[in-house]
């Protein structure tokens, strides 16, 4: 066992580890797509068309995440992290609950509702402020309208936020795959570059995904119960 060492272990998160702290996932039963179209609240077109209507969103996004609090599931990749020699964190998440559980890598792959990006000038920094004083916020610097630093349908990943996914990814030899329902590209590609490159993948959702199938190993149970078990009763097989 003590061969596995050094295995570089890796998760990927979506909405759903979030879903038992409070925050709505965007598919399913309950998802927000369900009630929202994205078309209006999540593209560029539709902030161009009218930045009050998606800032009303994202303002109640934000005051929603603001009352919610980490689980046992982002506490666990925590541990993982401050435990394990070569442990990395990709999120799809724009929450902040892995920051908030103290989680102090983590590779965003969509951006954060708690950065905003100047649309005239480019600047770019924090404001957790709930509620905002102004909406839509304006640039300090420029004046220019600020929006949420989220990744919008339509729009790229940043370059080098992917390429050190794609990186992490290939070198796993195990990539915990929780909370997605691993239909969103590129993110939904990840587990299978993982799985290329010789990795065991573990899926963590109480539904099937589209990744069940490639799954090494599946728990059909909510994050924040599966999660904590699976590493107590593993902790011991990884370097730590
Ligand atoms: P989704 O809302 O698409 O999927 C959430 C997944 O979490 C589903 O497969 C649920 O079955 C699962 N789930 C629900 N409760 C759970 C729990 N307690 N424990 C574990 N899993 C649970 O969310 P994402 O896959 O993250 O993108 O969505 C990907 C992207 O689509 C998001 O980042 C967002 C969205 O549009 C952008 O905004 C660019």
């Amino acid at each position: 066992m003590k061969e596995s060492l050094e295995r570089p272990l890796t998760a990927l998160t979506g909405a759903g580890i979030s879903a038992e702290s409070g925050v709505p996932t965007f598919r399913g039963q309950a998802g927000l797509w369900r009630d929202y179209s994205p078309h209006e609240l999540a593209t560029p077109d539709a902030f161009n068309r009218n930045p009050e209507l998606v800032w009303a969103w994202y303002a109640w996004r934000r005051e929603t995440i603001a009352g919610c609090r980490p689980n046992p599931a982002h506490r666990t990749l925590v541990d993982m992290e401050e435990s394990l020699k070569n442990f990395t964190l990709i999120t799809q998440n724009v929450d902040g609950l892995h920051q908030a559980a103290g989680s102090k890598r983590v590779i965003e792959l969509h951006g954060s509702i708690w950065r905003l990006v100047c649309t005239g000038c480019r600047y770019v920094g924090d404001d957790k402020r709930v509620p905002l004083p102004d909406l839509p916020p304006r640039c300090q610097i420029c004046g220019g309208v600020l929006r949420p630093d989220v990744i919008w349908f339509g729009e790229s990943l940043r370059r080098e936020v992917l390429d050190a996914a794609w990186r992490v990814a290939a070198q796993s030899k195990v990539m915990l795959v929780i909370g997605t329902s691993a239909v969103v590209e590129p993110a939904a590609s990840l587990p299978l570059v993982a799985q290329r490159a010789g990795a065991r993948l573990i899926e963590f959702n109480p539904d099937t995904t589209p990744m069940s199938r490639h799954a090494d190993q599946v728990f059909r149970e909510p994050a924040g119960k599966a999660l904590p078990r699976w590493w107590a009763e593993t902790r011991g097989c990884w370097a730590l």
